[in-house]
Formats: C-alpha cells, structure tokens, sequence
C-alpha cells in the first residue's frame, strides 16, 4: 500500500470497484515480473541509439560523467525504489542536453530497453508511460523468490538446472604462456582460435587492443605446434575479428563484427598464405539483408561448402538470425524470431556442426545452445552447458563450450548458479563430463572473463581465446 499516496480517490474506487484485491497483488510487483515487451524493448533500443548512447554507451556501460545504465553500480542505485521515479528522473534530466524534449512513449520505451539489458524479462504487456502505474512496479536487483511470471517463460524453455553444474572433474591443466609472440607485439583481445590440418594454431587477436580500427597492424597470426610465430597478415581489412572457422581445406574464415568508415560487416574467407579468397557482405554497411550482415559473429562451413552465417550481436537489437549461403556464396535462406521461448534466438554468438550435421547455436543471451537442422528446423534447446560464448565439436562428437560471461547479480549475465569456464560433453547425449573452471577471482565485476572462442586439435589440445585477459590458453590432459 505504499503507493497509495499517488492513486487519487476515483482511481482508488475504480480500482476497489474493478478487481477487489488485484490492488495490493499491484503495488507487490517487481521488474521480474515480465513488465514489458519485447517489440516494446526494440522500439526503445533504436531510441536509446539515437537520444541516450552518446553518453551512456552502445553497451550501457557509461562514459566519463554519464553513469553507467546495467550493471551492479546502476542496479544497486535503483533498487528498492519504483519504475515511476526512474520514469520521473529520466524524463525530466535526460537527455542531459535536452531534458523532456521525448515523448512519453519513448522514455517508456527507452526504460523497456534498460530493463531489457540489465536481464529482466520481458513480458506480455507494455511498460506504461504514466507514473501512477509505474510506481506499482519496484526495482530488485535480485529476482524475488516467488516471483516467475516473465522469466520463467525462459526458464521454461531452457531445461531444469542440473542440480550441481560446476561440479564436473577438471582433468585439464592449463597454459597461458604457450605463443610467442613476433618481437615488438603483445596479444589483444581474442574471440577467434583456430587449429588447421597440420597442427598450426590461428588466431585473430584485436591488433594489441579491443579493436583494430586505424591500426597497421596484421590481426591474424599462425603458429607452429609448438607455439612458434610463423607470420601474420590481414593489416587494414578487419575491424573487430570475432569468429574463426577453418575449413577442411584448411581456409580460415572470419567474421568482423564492428562496421564503420567503410569497413567490417563481413565474413572473410582466406587461404593460408593470406590471400582472400572471398567476401560475404558488404564492407562497412552493417544492414539485415541477404547480401549483408549487422553484426556477424561466427562462421561455419559444412563439408559439401554450405556456410552458415550468425547475425546478431546486440541483446533487443537488429537481427538475431542465422543465414544460409550455398557453396558459391549465394544466399539460400535464413531464419530466426528474437526472443526467449523454445526455438527463438536473442544473440546467436557461436555456431558448430556435429556429424550429423545438426547446426548447433550458442544462444548467450538465453543461456543455452539451440539445436537446428540444415534448414532450419528446430530440434532442442541445451542449458546445461552454460552461457555459450564459444562452441566447438570434435570429429567424435565431443562438445566444448565456453562460457565467459555467467555472473550471479542481476544485470548483464545473470545467470545465478553458474560458474564461468568451458564445459565438455557429449554432443549426442548432452551429458557434461568435464568443467575447466575460469580463473579470474571476481567473475561478478565485469561482463567478460576466459575463453570466449575455442577450438582443439586433432590430440584433444583446447584452445581458448580471452578478450578479458588478452591471451589464448591452451588446455592439455593431465
Ligand atoms: C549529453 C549527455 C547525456 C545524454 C544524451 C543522456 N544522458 Fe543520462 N546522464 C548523463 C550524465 C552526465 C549523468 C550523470 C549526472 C546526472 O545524474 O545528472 C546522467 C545520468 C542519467 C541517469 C541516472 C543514473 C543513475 O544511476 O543515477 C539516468 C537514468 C539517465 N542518465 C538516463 C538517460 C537516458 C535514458 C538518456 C536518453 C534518453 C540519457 N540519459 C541521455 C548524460 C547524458
């Protein structure tokens, strides 16, 4: 009843007439409680692109004096007070240039996008854009314990949480020193690992940094078995290198999943001496369509030449869809519906074939990997492997996923229970057999830690690729 204060006595006998106790079952909401939608979330994406993401961030992390809008420092200011006086603040403050000067509608909307990102469910209705209703819903940076109405739509897709899932043996030992790099050069961020035929290991790194953008350097980089440099090239082409596939006739294929200045959005397939071999999509126009990507970040390649792209990098944003291309490149088909239920996409992160060629998807957002036939047709979801940042199956069908982002606090990778590192099963039965455990003492306090790409070679070596860290680990049995 605490918001009592607010409801004006018509709308108070209104209420009392219409739904006796539906009141105080009001007041008790929370954002767990699927308080708006996703089509609504969309809307307030593109106008949190234009209105908000100069200060705040394309990842809502917050620059210089804007403060962060996700994550634990947003959720820790917020929490314990209503939708209605964030609404309130907001739309009176913001844009700090140009405080009121949007709609109603987009602030509303806008927030649905927040609220979005920060992990919170969606659900069957809009966030309401007049404060007297938004003051029935509170800010919980954790999920009430009763509470399940929008999140557990995902939770009903994804399969029950196996009772110990950090508790698999670990008969790995881990190498963090193993590549030499070329004198003068030191490893960036890494999502991209890939092993050829001949035991030489690929890896993309982010020219040093996070980002390749206006850098000489060359990204892509072959070592010998043992770690040796061997060379490097690739200067001036690539943006943001996410994923790498190597092909059976040992070609490495990338994705850049930044654009601008007219470059990136595309998917490179090179032969191992460097050359280009082709492009899919257009350089630096990042668009939905069947010649072009928005964000692509991982590639596959089956052994008749058929490619398959996934498109889609940003949670309530753009596409989350995977495209088909025939061998010579051209387009076949593409499908999937954003969204949490069985069979929907929100950010298709990696991809794997098996040898049955059942296309495999790791689904970060939803934590979990969603199963596909070759067009499309959806056979299961798996949540017992984690949050999929990377996967990769062997020839035996062994299944590697790694998770870098599973956190416990509300926000960007809440997934309470969870315990980043890579997990290893069968991708036949779906059981888990292994877990690597990640390294980093306080997984909580950022988005990202341990691999994100992976790959092992023709002896069971893994490779995991670490944008947090900046190096790429090799896993031997112990
Ligand atoms: C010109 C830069 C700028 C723009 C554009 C901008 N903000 Fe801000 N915002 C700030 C700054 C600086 C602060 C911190 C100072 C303050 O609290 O007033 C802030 C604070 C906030 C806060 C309070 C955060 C907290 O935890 O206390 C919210 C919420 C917020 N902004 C939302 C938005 C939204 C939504 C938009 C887009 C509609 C937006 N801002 C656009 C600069 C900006």
């Amino acid at each position: 009843m605490r918001h009592g204060r607010r409801i004006g006595a018509a709308g108070a006998a209104m209420l009392a007439l219409a739904a006796g106790d539906l009141w105080a079952q009001d007041a008790t909401k929370t954002v767990w409680d699927g308080v708006y939608t996703e089509a609504q979330a969309e809307r307030g994406a593109e106008a949190y692109a234009q209105n908000c993401a100069n200060c705040h961030g394309q990842q809502l992390a917050g620059t210089g004096e804007a403060k962060p809008l996700a994550g634990p420092e947003f959720l820790s200011n917020w929490s314990g007070l209503t939708m209605a006086d964030l609404f309130d603040r907001t739309r009176t403050t913001m844009p700090l240039d140009r405080p009121a000067t949007l709609s109603r509608d987009a602030y509303a909307d806008v927030l649905a996008y927040v609220l979005k990102f920060n992990g919170f469910p969606a659900g069957e209705s809009e966030l309401a854009r007049r404060s007297e209703m938004l003051a029935a819903i509170r800010i919980e940076a954790e999920r009430p314990a009763q509470s399940a109405t929008g999140a557990g739509k995902l939770a009903a897709a994804n399969e029950a949480m196996p009772a110990a899932p950090n508790s698999q043996p670990n008969p790995y030992v881990a190498d963090a020193g193993f590549f030499k790099m070329p004198p003068g050069r030191t490893m960036g961020s890494s999502s991209a690992v890939g092993v050829d035929s001949r035991g030489h290991i690929w890896i993309a790194e982010r020219c040093g940094a996070n980002n390749c953008a206006g850098s000489a350097l060359d990204p892509i980089l072959e070592f010998d078995a043992k770690g040796n440099f061997i060379k490097a090239f690739g200067a001036g082409l690539l943006l943001f290198p996410h994923g790498m596939f190597i092909d059976a006739k040992d070609h490495i294929w990338l994705t850049d999943g930044h654009a601008e200045g007219g470059k990136g959005a595309q998917v490179f397939e090179f032969d191992n001496t460097g050359k280009v071999l082709r492009k899919l999509g257009k350089a630096g126009v990042s668009a939905v369509g069947t010649d072009t990507f928005a964000e692509p970040n991982a590639v596959v390649v089956a052994r008749n030449g058929t490619i398959f792209v996934a498109d889609g990098h940003t949670p309530g944003k753009g596409p989350a869809r995977i495209v088909k291309f025939d061998a010579t490149g051209r387009f076949v088909k593409q499908w999937g519906v954003r969204g949490p239920a069985a069979g929907e996409l929100e950010v298709p992160h990696t991809l794997a074939l098996d040898s049955g060629g059942r296309l495999f998807v790791g689904d970060r957002w939803n934590n979990r990997i969603s199963i596909f036939d070759q067009d499309g047709k959806f056979l299961e979801a798996w949540s017992q492997f984690g949050r999929p940042s990377g996967v990769y199956i062997d020839r035996n069908d062994v299944l590697y996923v790694a998770d870098s982002e599973s956190r416990e606090p509300a926000g960007y990778g809440h997934h309470p229970g969870w315990k980043r590192g890579i997990r290893i099963g069968s991708a036949r039965t779906g059981e888990v057999t292994a877990y690597i455990p990640d390294t980093e003492p306080n997984p909580d306090k950022g988005a990202t830690s341990g691999a994100e790409g992976i790959w092992v070679d023709g002896k069971g070596v893994i490779y995991g690729a670490q944008v947090l860290q900046k190096s790429v680990v090799r896993y031997t049995r112990k």
